[in-house]
């Protein structure tokens, strides 16, 4: 199974922060954010990475990770994103690298406490169709800033992005797993209201022909991104407990 981690956007929410730097290379406890998505794939099992990212800061990246050796990485590789146009763009650079593999996506703000390992495994004996990692979230307030699923007993029957009124307490995290299929999505994907290739459509087209399926996460799970407060939450987490276990 390949890797690809989305490190481009914009940061908008962390600025100023991010007018100096790329929000995943701002520091969690004691390195970079985007490290942390480069363990958790190695961790799970996945050694062959690509990192997708965009913007004034992307020559940083490779002053960090390097070939990713150090990091564990058998092959790492790069794609410049020219502009924030969504989660799904930015997926849609790395085809040629996954070439047609099973492939994990791993946004590089979202920080698991537990090891992905037995995601990875669980998708690793699922035939075909696509898998995400879902999160039990309290706040409202919270869901109405992520994609949220709605649910029949354990199955998702849709996601929704962003919204005003949640329809479960499950977070749809920055992990996702698909097969080859996704190859044919991609190019029928229009652009959302905020003018980006969502990858909640894509993980829609799987919804509605029956072919997701979702492991709900143990343990904590972040997305630093979201605000200067979760960034901090995140931040006050990985230092008292460790993450990726
Ligand atoms: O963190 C989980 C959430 O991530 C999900 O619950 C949502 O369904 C999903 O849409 C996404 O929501 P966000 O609003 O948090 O996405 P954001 O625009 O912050 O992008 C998340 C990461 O994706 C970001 O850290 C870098 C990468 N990215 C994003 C964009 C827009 C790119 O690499 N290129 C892009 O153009």
């Amino acid at each position: 199974m390949k890797g690809v981690i989305l490190a481009g956007g914009t940061g908008s929410r962390l600025h100023p922060l991010t007018r100096i730097t790329n929000k995943h290379l701002l520091p969690l406890y004691d390195r970079p954010m985007v490290t942390y998505a480069v363990e958790a794939l190695v961790g799970a099992g996945i050694d062959e990475v690509m990192l997708v990212t965009g913007g004034t800061h992307a020559g940083e990246f490779f002053r960090l990770l390097g070939n990713g050796h150090e990091h564990g990485l058998d092959r790492l590789l790069y794609a410049y994103q020219d502009q924030a146009g969504g989660i799904a763009e930015a997926f849609g650079l790395a085809e040629r690298f996954v070439a047609r593999d099973k492939v994990c996506v791993l946004l590089a703000d979202n920080v698991f406490e537990r090891s992905l390992r037995p995601v990875v495994e669980n998708f690793s004996r699922q035939s075909s169709g696509a898998r995400i990692v879902l999160s039990q979230v309290g706040e409202d307030e919270h869901l109405r800033h992520l994609g949220v699923a709605r649910m029949d007993g354990d199955s998702v029957v849709e996601i929704v992005e962003k919204p005003a009124s949640p329809p479960s307490r499950y977070a749809v995290t920055g992990a996702y797993f698909y097969d080859a299929q996704v190859w044919d999505v991609l190019p029928t994907l229009e652009p959302s209201g905020r003018g980006e290739l969502e990858i909640t459509d894509v993980n829609n087209w799987y919804v509605s022909r029956g072919m997701m399926e979702a492991d709900v996460a143990d343990g904590f799970w972040g997305d630093a991104g979201e605000s200067i407060d979760a960034y901090y939450a995140v931040n006050d987490f990985v230092r008292s407990n460790g993450v990726n276990r």
